[in-house]
């Protein structure tokens, strides 16, 4: 068994805290507000988490230094605004050649880089690999089954953790495709906040069912330009999660969009969900990421216009609907 250390007491760190925890190996899980892992102690739980036992075993240290000493691996599962900050603490702290695993779901807005990217800018010595997937914390601290992708840039490393996470109530494939499984991770939250502005504004399966579609198709369109492959895009990473965000009631992204829909500011929206919407951040990367690689992005267009400029969510519908009239696949012949 490893010793692994969880940097992130957030729903997603204390949920894969949970699950390692069960399968045997010895969790650290740290938080950068020790109050937070005050409150876990005192109640054994996570206040988002009310269903699942966070076990005296899994150690909650405040201490950055003592949380990631001796340590196998490591699994940054912080918020995707706080990756970089967070990767330049730990700075100090690492030796060489050490694996840090990255489970935040982001581009970073400034950059337009993805979150491990900027890890390894941060910490030029690790090896850096992702896990993503159709996964809710809800139903993993549940031990609900669950499957999901590590990209990782050996077969070696992606190997190694995939022993680590899998069990029987979490099966785990590895994947030699880091950047297309990041891509569809962070784009999934754009798409997702326009199915649950659709949601609000009281549309049915048939608009979900059509953002969730043409969705991955405009995922898949500037996942490859950007150089992801298009097998990722097909996979639990790509559409498995894109179905998951756009469906589930626990989805943070969907629910801010559905206020949105309802008829809230997006300020009033994000205020009201009080956990980082993070698809809203990566709506404005996506856009420039987008015109940058000149690729045709209208759903990602009209969330961006909804969200800085104030357009009405049933004008932005109507502005996809009326498009000019194209085939469905670009790159069919008859
Ligand atoms: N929740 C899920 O089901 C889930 C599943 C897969 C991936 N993820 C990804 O995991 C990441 C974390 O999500 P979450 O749901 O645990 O978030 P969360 O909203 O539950 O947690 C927020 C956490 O941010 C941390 N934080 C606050 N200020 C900080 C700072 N200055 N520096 C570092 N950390 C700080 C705190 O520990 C807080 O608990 C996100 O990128 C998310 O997309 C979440």
């Amino acid at each position: 068994m490893s010793k692994i250390s969880i940097l992130g007491s957030g729903t997603w760190g204390t949920a894969l805290a949970i699950l390692l925890s069960r399968k045997g190996h010895q969790v650290t899980l740290w938080s950068a507000l020790p109050k937070e892992l005050e409150q876990i102690k005192e109640k054994h739980k996570h206040p988002s988490l009310p269903e699942a036992v966070v076990s005296e075993e899994i150690l909650l240290e405040p201490d950055l230094e003592k949380a990631v000493r001796d340590k196998e691996v490591l699994i940054l599962a912080v918020p995707s605004i706080f990756v970089r900050e967070t990767a330049k603490k730990l700075r100090p702290f690492l030796p060489e050649s050490k694996i840090l695993v990255n489970v935040a779901k982001g581009i970073e807005e400034k950059s337009l880089k993805t979150l491990s990217e900027v890890v390894q800018e941060e910490l030029p010595s690790i090896d850096v690999a992702v896990l993503s997937g159709p996964s809710h914390a809800e139903e993993v601290s549940r031990f609900l089954p669950t499957t999901c992708v590590i990209g990782a840039k050996t077969k070696k490393t992606a190997n190694f953790l995939q022993e680590i996470f899998m069990s029987e109530v979490f099966r785990v494939y590895t994947s030699p495709d880091i950047l297309g499984i990041e891509l569809g991770a962070a784009l999934k939250n754009v798409i997702a906040l326009a199915a649950g502005a659709a949601d609000g504004l009281g549309f049915g399966d048939n608009s979900k069912a059509a953002l969730i579609t043409r969705g991955i198709a405009e995922i898949t369109r500037l996942g490859l330009a950007m150089g992801g492959k298009a097998q990722t895009f097909a996979g639990l990473s790509g559409i498995g999660d894109l179905i998951v965000t756009c469906a589930s009631v626990h989805s943070r992204n969907h629910k801010a969009g559905m206020l949105i829909g309802q008829g809230l500011s997006v300020q009033e929206a994000m205020e009201k969900v009080k956990m980082v919407v993070e698809g809203v951040y990566s709506a404005k990367a996506a856009l420039e990421l987008a015109k940058k690689y000149q690729v045709e992005t209208p759903i990602i267009r009209e969330v961006n216009a909804v969200l800085f400029s104030a357009k009405d969510p049933r004008e932005a519908v109507l502005t996809l609907m009326t498009r000019d009239k194209i085939t469905e696949h670009m790159d069919l012949d008859w």
